[in-house]
């Protein structure tokens, strides 16, 4: 007797700077290819039309690839799930574009993917190693480059924000951060690197006060390019010598703010099923940290691999699994949405 054949799903991801594509069969990675762009590092952000651009050169070798590793066959996939938004309208164009042209030239179903909530869902993404998944419902952190939301998550399709931030993403504090002190975009995983060498005690940062459940990151931001910049005036050797403490004081403000309001919602809604998702998910201080705490308050933590914490399709096939079992699909005229 013959295996039944497993839910073949590709995934398409282009919302910002990183062009990818993975195929799982039944929930479990066959492929996941990312092709990042160099060209932003420079800029010191994102350069929509140089995005959209690498994007148009790296589609084809990417979904390629992907399903090159994942030995299978463009005819055997099930269904095509693409990144609908929010994410830079020349990026998602091209994703959306291709997917929508694929899933009709092999004639099978359409699936478009809001990236936040794939974010979340790349909790349930099995890798060859057995990882635990969490059940509903569950509170989720989704922290990453343009967003930071509490989110409970009711059902795959059921999710609700419970906090956000105010002002700048916690991403983005890390990366703004990161240009004050001259480093490379994005600078979220070179404060992670030299804050490893740091003593976040050594400069002190003010903690942003926000009633309930939202966050707020530019006083931290304002603060620590004010303590640079005062530093550089009396000792222009200042940046140089202390980086390693800066990066540190910095990252313990932003992991202390996100822990925070993690542990507040826990409390006021009582489910200690806890994710926490997003490119600044992979941030190491959060991770050891949030590892902690959990482990004193009892809860159930889950941490993505890395590989599925910044952006990458393997959550967008994973979110198009779940959408595809539920019977939903999208009109092959489906047009992406930069906001929601
Ligand atoms: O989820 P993601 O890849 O893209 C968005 O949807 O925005 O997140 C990218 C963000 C960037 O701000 C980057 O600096 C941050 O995640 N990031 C990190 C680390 N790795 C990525 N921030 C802190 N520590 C890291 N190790
Ligand atoms: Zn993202």
């Amino acid at each position: 007797m013959t295996a039944p054949k497993p839910l073949l799903i590709l995934g398409i991801e282009s919302s910002c700077d990183d062009t990818a594509a993975a195929v799982l069969a039944d929930g479990v990675v066959r492929s996941n290819v990312v092709a990042g762009q160099e060209a932003h590092a420079l800029w010191g952000g994102v350069v929509p039309e140089l995005a959209s651009r690498a994007h148009q050169e790296h589609i084809v070798p990417v979904v390629h690839q992907a399903l090159r590793e994942a030995r299978v066959r463009a005819e055997d996939l099930d269904a095509i799930a693409f990144t609908q938004g929010p994410g830079l309208m020349g990026s998602l164009l091209v994703g959306a574009c291709f997917a929508r042209s694929m899933a009709q030239a092999l004639g099978i179903p359409l699936i478009a993917v809001d990236h936040l909530k794939a974010h979340v869902l790349a909790h349930f993404i099995r890798d060859f190693e057995a990882s635990p998944a969490p059940s509903f419902p569950f509170l989720n952190l989704t922290v990453s480059g343009g967003h930071t939301q509490l989110i409970l998550v009711e059902a795959p399709d059921r999710m609700r924000i419970i906090g956000t931030t105010l002002d700048d993403a916690a991403g983005e504090a890390f990366d703004k951060g990161a240009k004050v002190l001259g480093l490379p975009y994005p600078g979220g995983p070179l404060i992670d690197l030299h804050a490893q060498r740091g003593d976040p005690s050594r400069f002190t940062l003010p903690s942003p006060v926000i009633a309930g459940l939202n966050f707020s990151f530019s006083g931290i931001k304002t603060a620590f390019s004010n303590l640079v910049r005062k530093g550089q005036e009396s000792d222009p050797a200042f940046m140089e010598r202390e980086l390693p403490h800066l990066c540190a004081a910095l990252q313990h403000r932003i992991v202390s703010a996100l822990l925070a309001n993690l542990r507040k919602a826990v409390h006021a809604h009582g489910i200690r099923q806890v994710g926490i998702s997003g490119g600044v998910s992979a941030n190491s201080a959060l991770r050891q940290r949030a590892t902690a705490l959990a482990a004193d308050e009892g809860w159930e933590l889950f941490l993505p691999p890395f590989a599925y914490c910044t952006d990458n399709a393997a959550m967008v096939a994973m979110a198009g699994h779940f959408a595809h079992r539920a019977g939903q699909h999208a009109a092959l005229d489906v047009v992406p949405v930069a906001r929601w």
